[in-house]
């Protein structure tokens, strides 16, 4: 039997608060923002909040280059307004959970530029190497950032390089000095204390690099050397010295894991000694695009399965997933996974589809509505087409690709289902100026669907996705034994639309999701026989229509059957 926990049974909404909702005025997201629209949270259901950095940051990264670790960024309020925040959420019920971003700082912490003169205890926080080479005028190695280019910068006033995996205003933490683990503690401690519920822990599996920084594999143009730090040497010793942090409190953790596989998530997340609750993986947001999101696919629903398949069966009783579609880093699934033809329907199939596996579930700012990717390749003649961007790694891609020869017109038009940018656009509250997002012009364009896609008209709306997904919350928790805690079964595992599966109760009662993810018509006997005789239908796709001979684009049920 699973062990219950609360954060098991979590459905949890992320907000990326730069784009959130605008509460003073001058067209950036806030905590003000944030508090004004709580009871919005709460209406959908969710039990929790995971605010992505809101710390002091020169936003190079929009806020995963944290400045202080101990203050809130000025643009979004003070750290009063996040104790009422904090306060707020609680009284409503919800947890909140912050980013936790250890592996790198900003190069505009003090720290570093303590380390960059060699101030004690600060010398060796950050990854120093002289340079390579005659004259020491070549990078310690040939690693490579996340976000293209060396993963070493030179600081002439220290005489020496230091690494950064991700922009070069990102400098690695040096986790194997004791004095940086003593320092991340108390920065961990400075807000459980506060009362904050856990951390989602960025790139955490990165933090423990291979001793010698030996070369990577040559032909990797981004992230070579990642066989020397993803999951490095240390990694559980590192890791397993933080947990010791929750024991204090009823906290948890979630830890983001490039690169990860089920088998490798067991090591973090399985037994009475797990070093995580539970991991954020990237292998279900490949079903459209391989490693990196801008080599693009044709969208496979059994790629996607696959995945699915193994991570809800070798998870099972063992571990713990993290479910989400989207987040900041991820471009909106309507646009990917679904249809933006049949957007209503494919985003209510799709949140059938992953609300009923076993897991924490994830909900991303402006999922719950169906907000799209923005086309980045229809911009007014003679604009500037990369105007359009802010997120540092678009720029890095793009250079990348230009070296691979890839015309201007052909990285616009696959930014639109790869840029991060995507998921960034501000949320569309209203129909009305700025998408009632601010008063002042927003700090990055609105999608331009915001006069029919937006919160106010969902609300209006008894069909729209926003209602269909206080729904879907609501009966995942009715129904936890089988959907969050049950036993995942996959039928048709070949058939390249249609996607069902049960989700079985240890006392045998069970949910069977029936989906057809395209918007082909399927031929309903396909599928007839898992549908068992005598279940209870609790949610569909299309309202007060039962299945035809065939499928309509992106139908789909979720049916109850109790106890034999
Ligand atoms: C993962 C975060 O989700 C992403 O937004 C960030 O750019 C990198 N880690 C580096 O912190």
């Amino acid at each position: 039997m699973e062990e219950r926990k609360w954060f098991k049974e979590m459905s949890m909404y992320q907000i990326w608060p730069r784009s959130f909702k605008d509460g003073n005025g001058d067209g950036i997201g806030d905590l003000k923002g944030v508090m004004s629209k709580l009871d919005y949270i709460k209406s959908l259901g969710v039990d929790a909040i995971w605010f992505s950095p809101l710390y002091v940051s020169p936003q190079a990264d929009y806020g995963y280059d944290i400045a202080d670790y101990c203050d809130i960024n000025p643009e979004y309020g003070t750290l009063d307004e996040f104790k009422e925040v904090l306060k707020a959420a609680h009284e409503r019920g919800m947890k909140v959970i912050m980013d936790l971003v250890i592996n790198h700082t900003s190069d505009q912490h003090e720290w570093f530029k303590k380390s960059v003169k060699r101030e004690e205890p600060f010398t060796d926080f950050y990854i120093w190497r002289d340079g390579k080479g005659k004259n020491g005028k070549k990078p310690p190695n040939n690693w490579m950032s996340t976000f293209p280019g060396s993963a070493w910068e030179y600081v002439p006033e220290r005489g020496q390089y230091y690494l950064h995996l991700y922009a070069k205003e990102q400098p690695d933490l040096n986790h194997d000095n004791p004095t940086v683990r003593e320092y991340i503690k108390k920065v961990m401690r400075f807000w459980l204390d506060m009362g904050v519920d856990g951390f989602r822990e960025d790139v955490i599996t990165q933090i423990s690099k291979a001793e010698g920084l030996p070369n990577g594999f040559p032909l990797m143009p981004a992230s070579r050397g990642m066989e020397h730090y993803n999951n490095g040497p240390h990694i559980h010793e590192y890791l397993k010295e933080y947990r010791q942090v929750l024991k204090d409190y009823d906290a948890f953790q979630v830890g983001e894991a490039p690169l990860l596989t089920p088998e490798k998530a067991l090591t973090y997340v399985e037994g009475d000694d797990k070093e995580l609750d539970m991991c954020i993986g990237f292998q279900h947001m490949e079903a459209d695009c391989i490693l990196i999101g801008w080599v693009k696919t044709p969208f496979s629903l059994k790629k996607l399965k696959k995945v699915y398949d193994k991570w809800q069966t070798m998870l099972y009783h063992k571990g713990w997933n993290a479910n989400y579609l989207e987040n900041h880093d991820q471009p909106r699934t309507i646009s990917r996974y679904g249809s933006e033809k049949y957007r209503v329907e494919s985003g209510k199939a799709l949140a059938i589809m992953y609300s009923f596996l076993s897991g924490t579930q994830f909900v991303y700012q402006g999922q719950e509505i169906g907000m799209t990717c923005p086309y980045f390749d229809k911009y007014p003649e003679g604009t500037d087409p990369w105007a359009q961007f802010e997120d540092v790694s678009t720029f890095c891609v793009r250079d990348l690709m230009r070296k691979f020869g890839f015309s201007q017109k052909h990285i616009l038009k696959v930014a639109h289902t790869a840029a991060r940018d995507c998921a960034r656009t501000p949320v569309q509250w209203t129909a009305g100026e700025n998408a009632g997002f601010s008063e002042a012009k927003p700090w990055y364009a609105v999608n331009p669907n915001y006069t029919e896609v937006n919160v106010e008209a969902a609300e209006k709306d008894e069909g729209s996705l926003l209602h269909f997904y206080r729904k879907v919350i609501a009966l995942r928790k009715q129904y936890k034994d089988a959907a969050v805690y049950g036993r995942f079964e996959l039928h048709l595992k070949n058939d390249p639309h249609l996607f069902v599966y049960d989700k079985i109760a240890d006392d045998g009662s069970k949910l069977t999701v029936v989906l057809n993810v395209s918007d082909k018509a399927v031929p309903c006997k396909k599928f007839a026989k898992y549908i068992p005789e005598g279940a209870q239908e609790i949610l569909s796709v299309y309202d007060n229509a039962s299945f035809a001979a065939v499928t309509k684009p992106y139908e789909g049920k979720v049916y109850y059957t109790p106890t034999k």
